[in-house]
């Protein structure tokens, strides 16, 4: 298992999915990426239509909007998130959806299988996805921006991506992956929202959820903790400040030739 598995295995176990108890009230500016990624991706189903889903992790998200789908299947590396999302499977009751443990770099998918291929803040391999999608279908990915929780992690001095707000904006790295690879980018779509821990052990329980702050330990990191809690303790709770993004793209259609 890669690290980032071994990670969310560790999630898995202790909190039964991609979730915790954690109590936020969350405030969207710029409107609920996970409801615009679904959006999309709903709008792209048909009844005999096929999504891959890399990184589904315990499958919750992808069981949402997998009725439009006539075939579902999500791939992720970690055993635990697996076992989660069968569990979430027989629970729905639905027969068209399967989940596999695979590296969504190496799929092992035919070529063109694909109509739609989704990952919702999992890995972006543009290359294994250009050649599962047929021609004419579309990558949607939900991503974690430059500016995501940066005031945590300038306070704790490490974290995701850290630095990366002095850098290129990381939706366009990711719209230049895709370029490259040979798609057309059709949407990139930031969002700022901000979340609002009901108190201080709440924000340490998502802190163990999530990897923001790479290997966080409530007791090692205390000062930190307790100096970012103090900084940004508002009347509506303890503010963590978000950053995503939505990019869409297609594949190019294939251009029939004409016989004259
Ligand atoms: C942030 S979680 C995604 C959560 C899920 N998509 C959702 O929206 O609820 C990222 C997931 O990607 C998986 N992952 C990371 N690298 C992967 C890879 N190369 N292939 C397949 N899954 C991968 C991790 O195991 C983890 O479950």
């Amino acid at each position: 298992m890669t690290m980032d598995a071994e990670f969310y295995s560790r999630v898995a176990e202790r909190f039964g999915g991609y979730f915790s108890d954690a109590r936020s009230t969350d405030v969207f500016a710029d409107g609920r990426p996970d409801a615009v990624f679904d959006e999309l991706v709903n709008a792209l189903g048909t009844s005999d239509a096929r999504l891959l889903d890399v990184g589904c992790a315990d499958g919750r998200s992808l069981l949402r909007i997998s009725r439009a789908y006539g075939a579902v299947t999500g791939i992720d590396l970690s055993p635990s998130m697996l076992e989660c999302a069968a569990r979430h499977l027989a629970e729905s009751g639905l027969s068209h959806v399967t989940f596999e443990l695979c590296d969504a770099a190496h799929t092992g998918l035919p070529d063109e299988y694909a109509d739609v291929v989704t990952s919702r803040r999992g890995p972006l391999i543009a290359g294994e996805f250009e050649r599962v999608l047929r021609p004419g279908g579309f990558v949607v990915y939900m991503g974690i921006g430059e500016q995501d929780a940066r005031e945590l992690k300038e306070t704790f001095g490490r974290g995701q991506n850290f630095d990366s707000w002095n850098a290129k904006p990381l939706s366009e790295e990711i719209a230049q992956e895709l370029s490259d690879a040979g798609f057309i980018v059709t949407r990139n779509q930031a969002f700022r929202f901000e979340e609002f821990y009901h108190s201080a052990s709440d924000l340490d329980t998502f802190l163990h959820q999530v990897p923001i702050v790479d290997n966080y330990d409530s007791e090692a990191d205390k000062k930190a903790f307790d100096g970012y809690v103090a900084a940004v303790t508002a009347s509506q709770g303890i503010r963590l400040s978000r950053h995503w993004f939505v990019v869409q793209a297609q594949k190019p259609a294939r251009v029939e030739s004409s016989h004259s």
